[in-house]
């Protein structure tokens, strides 16, 4: 069980005080230096050992430590030196490192090891800053690792086993709910959306105490295993990374590791929303009217605007049960999302402007940046249905507002809440400087940095 919480980067990163290793780099950092892009490398061989001065980049200087940080990882990956230090030089070293953390790390439990695998990296920075960037970034990476399992290793099933085991580790509180459970409750909505699989719908709740007595935070995720569309059914090339639909729990479960592991003050609460959305005889369809557990009913217009269903009812446990002193979702909501702010920022909707504020600050603060987006009642308009309380789908024409208008429909009046919509931040198949293609565990860091605050 050990390894599924203990992710291995492509090599390890440890702190030390001093600079020994068969490469030693250096952190150069010119502002005026026109004739250097960023990463740009000079390396000198001296007496057996390596040294190479990496540069910050001339004129280029957005996001440049993280960015540098994952440089430096993918030239240790390719080249597997036996041992390799770093000189920070005058770089925020706790930024470079994240870039260095998260750059180790890539997806390989199911592929054949490399034949050169790299030695250790020494960061030479304070112990106390280093421990706590790496808790954050471990959780970010396991967050990632858990995101890229297919959907025939992680289903709603295994993914509450999965918690079980995590909440067990972690000191958290583990409550979860099956299928029966969450009809008996009245849950029908998310019921539905799982009512086509083998294996049907769970309501996971995971409890972090905090050390303060106060409200808790409350993050709800979504978390399909596989959104096939449904009978509403995607296209073929619509279909493939649906695996990733589970990206918004997995966020919130690497918060709550980060948050434990950090005896962070505030009690933090997450709900995690897990179905697999499949089309069979036994599936939802269009035109099924739903009883959601708000008392309200949906019709059904497209199975394959599942997320906000399983949201819904989400968002109505959690303020029945357990008195929110705000709330937040994470969700691969919707594909317009993914085309209005591609992979740049999330979308974040929200009926407070002080959480909006805050959360929007500390996204510039990680650079997991987010963009507001409206939520006027003409988006709601969209939402009417003849026969039901409101219909699950608006249309293609402002899909991530009327996704955001659809969730505030289950939202108490007073109650601050926020939606994060990670389409298109929670995988990037082109890569980055320190995200390798695929999950990027999107929102953990920004989130982490906004309870703090509180
Ligand atoms: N999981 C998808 C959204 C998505 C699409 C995430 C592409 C990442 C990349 C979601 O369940 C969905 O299918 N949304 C529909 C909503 C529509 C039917 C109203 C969409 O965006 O097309
Ligand atoms: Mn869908
Ligand atoms: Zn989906």
């Amino acid at each position: 069980m050990e390894e599924i919480f203990d992710i291995r980067n492509a090599f390890e990163i440890c702190q030390g005080n001093t600079l020994e290793g068969d490469v030693i780099f250096r952190v150069v950092d010119e502002k005026d230096d026109v004739l250097k892009k960023a990463g740009d490398m000079a390396v000198t061989r001296k007496d057996g050992k390596t040294e190479i001065d990496i540069f910050s980049g001339g004129t280029d200087r957005r996001d440049r430590w993280r960015r540098l940080g994952g440089r430096i990882a993918a030239w240790i990956k390719a080249h597997a030196p036996k041992s390799a230090a770093l000189d920070c030089g005058s770089a925020d070293k706790r930024v470079l490192l994240v870039g260095l953390l998260l750059g180790a790390y890539e997806f390989s439990k199911y592929k054949k090891p490399a034949e050169e695998v790299p030695g250790p990296l020494t960061v030479v920075m304070p112990e106390a800053d280093f421990n706590e960037v790496k808790t954050i970034c471990d959780a970010q990476n396991m967050a990632r690792e858990w995101a890229h399992e297919p959907a025939s290793v992680i289903n709603p099933w295994t993914l509450s086993d999965r918690a079980e085991a995590f909440a067990a580790k972690y000191g958290l509180k583990c409550t979860i709910l099956d299928d029966q459970q969450l009809r008996e409750m009245g849950a029908g909505a998310i019921v539905a959306v799982g009512q086509g699989s083998k294996t049907p719908s769970r309501m996971i709740i995971l409890e972090y105490p905090g050390t303060k007595a106060e409200k808790p935070v409350v993050l709800v995720g979504k978390a399909l295993t596989f959104d096939s569309g449904g009978l509403s059914l995607k296209s073929t090339t619509g279909m493939p990374d649906m695996k990733y639909d589970k990206c918004g729990a997995m966020a919130v479960c690497g918060i709550l590791r980060a948050a434990a592991q950090l005896k962070l003050a505030v009690p933090v609460t997450g709900v995690i929303c897990a179905a697999e959305n499949m089309p069979s005889c036994k599936a939802y369809r269009p035109d099924d009217i739903l009883h959601s557990l708000s008392g309200k009913t949906i019709e059904v217009k497209s199975t394959d605007a599942e997320g906000r269903l399983v949201l819904a009812d989400g968002l109505t446990y959690a303020q029945r049960n357990l008195d929110p002193r705000c709330m937040i979702d994470y969700a691969t909501l919707t594909g317009a999302c993914v085309v209005a702010l591609g992979h740049v920022r999330a979308g974040l909707m929200s009926t407070d402007d002080e959480l909006f504020n805050g959360l929007y600050a500390s996204g510039e603060k990680t650079q997991e940046r987010v963009w507001r987006m409206p939520l006027d009642e003409d988006f709601a308009e969209r939402l009417k249905s003849p026969d039901a309380d409101l219909k699950n789908s608006g249309g293609r024409e402002g899909g991530t507002c009327t996704a955001g208008m659809f969730l505030k429909a289950f939202v108490e009046d007073g109650m601050p809440w926020a939606h994060m919509d990670i389409a298109g931040t929670a995988y990037n198949m082109d890569g980055s400087d320190y995200y390798v293609p695929g999950a990027t565990g999107f929102g953990i860091r920004l989130t982490i940095d906004w309870l703090r605050g509180l």
